[in-house]
């Protein structure tokens, strides 16, 4: 076989074969095809596509670079979650604790944040002390003792897709749905669960912002985890402003720990309950998402989930009386208030600039490499549909410096409210089902 054959036919628009497939993965990872055959290959399925029977034998090729995790030593169906991505997006921390305290595994391999959305292990490392890198035994010790784990990507699992997305992202090839769907699904496939809920965003703060290339990803994914053996449901969800009411990192763990207490806000709660409750329903631990509802609210009204919060953050090396006394958490030493230029309705309050105004004072990376501060961000006072009066707060701007960074930070924050005469009608959150 010759990578140069088989880039030639792929550029042609032909198909390449699950063997051809498996033998350019591996190749990947042994150096016979170097990474110049492989960033055109990349071009080619970019302009051509695939179709399901290649992006299947993709999927399965990138999970089996690396070590397929056993965790049947673990009784139940092991569930995960996965985002597209977004701004204030931290359904996670919530969702994992309320799995786990009904009954349902969670082995949670996450991400970190790049550009303007967040990622879960940078809020995560905003807990002192807590490790996202534990080696397998450790995760399956977690696991076993705590019904929930919540780790970064290790070396071992699905490591040919660690090698193609730095490659895509040098490239210009990562918006393309049969190689998002095999990264996601590789990795996600590779620690070892039974089924997985896919939250796939839409709107101006995702990844997809158009519907229609949400609703694609979406079909893609089901379609390749189903034929893969795995149960999987997508929800369809709005990403046109911040879920919840905290974007950054430390603020985002508090607003979690507030809805596992039964406080916390409804888009941010409800969206969490919704995910749960299809985990419960795939874990078999629930009949139907009715049921799956009402056991997700008892284990926040009896504390279970907040407990569950409590024992993970400890078996990780994080200090677990933050969930008891917030002020644990990394604080910023400046708060800066946006008042609203007008009496009105906020009739829009945008994703994409208040997670780029995050980023700016700090709260994630414009590259891979840069680190972070967890102590910023941004807290909305007012979202799409609430009353304002003129220079009432829209939002407080939370920072450790003066300087440029905040003076365009703020600047995009001008520009993502807008206030009107109304009145707003708020979209559902969730568009659809898969
Ligand atoms: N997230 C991933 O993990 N992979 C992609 O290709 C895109 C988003």
């Amino acid at each position: 076989m010759r990578a140069v054959d088989l880039i030639r036919r792929k550029r042609e628009g032909g198909r390449l074969e699950p063997p051809e497939i498996r033998w350019l993965v591996q190749g990947l990872l042994s150096g016979e095809v170097p990474d110049y055959q492989w960033t055109a290959l990349l071009m080619a399925v970019l302009w051509r596509g695939m179709d399901a029977e290649e992006t299947e034998a993709l999927t399965a090729s990138m999970m089996r670079s690396g070590e397929v995790v056993d965790l049947s030593m673990i009784p139940g169906r092991k569930i995960d979650k996965h985002s597209t991505g977004g701004v204030g997006d931290k359904t996670s921390l919530i969702l994992a604790p309320i799995a786990a305290a009904c009954g349902v595994p969670v082995p949670m391999v996450s991400g970190r944040g790049l550009g303007h959305t967040g990622g879960t292990l940078d809020k995560l490392e905003s807990i002192p002390g807590f490790r996202i890198d534990l080696d397998l035994a450790g995760y399956r010790r977690v696991l076993a003792d705590c019904g929930v784990v919540l780790i970064g990507q290790t070396s071992e699992i699905a490591p040919a897709d660690k090698r193609l997305y730095a490659l895509r992202d040098a490239t210009a090839t990562v918006e393309s749905i049969p190689l998002i769907t095999a990264s996601i699904l590789s990795k996600k496939l590779a620690e070892g669960i039974d089924g997985l809920v896919l939250d796939v965003k839409t709107g101006d703060g995702a990844f997809m912002e158009r519907l229609d290339d949400a609703r694609a990803l979406a079909e893609s994914m089901c379609r390749i985890g189903r034929g893969l053996g795995k149960e999987i449901v997508a929800l369809i969800t709005r990403m046109d402003q911040p879920l919840g009411r905290a974007v950054g990192n430390a603020v985002e763990v508090a607003e979690c720990v507030r809805v596992l207490r039964g406080e916390g806000p409804d888009d941010l709660r409800d969206l969490s309950i919704a995910l749960a409750s299809e985990m419960l329903v795939l874990g078999g631990v629930a009949a139907s998402r009715e049921e799956a509802r009402e056991l997700c609210f008892r284990s926040i009204s009896n504390g279970l989930a907040l407990d569950r919060f409590r024992r993970v953050i400890e078996a990780q090396g994080g200090d677990p009386r933050v969930v008891d006394d917030l002020t644990l958490l990394p604080v910023p030493t400046l708060l800066r208030d946006v008042p609203s230029p007008r009496k009105g309705v906020v009739t829009a309050a945008r994703a994409r600039p208040i997670g780029r105004a995050a980023m700016l004072l700090g709260a994630g990376r414009a590259r891979a490499e840069d680190g972070i501060d967890h102590a910023v961000g941004v807290l909305l006072h007012k979202k799409v549909g609430d009353r304002v009066a003129e220079g009432e707060p829209l939002c407080t701007v939370l920072a450790n410096a003066e300087g440029p960074a905040l003076d365009r930070a703020l600047a995009e924050i001008a520009s993502a409210f807008e206030v009107g005469d109304g009145p707003v009608v708020v979209p559902d959150l969730i568009v659809d089902r898969l």
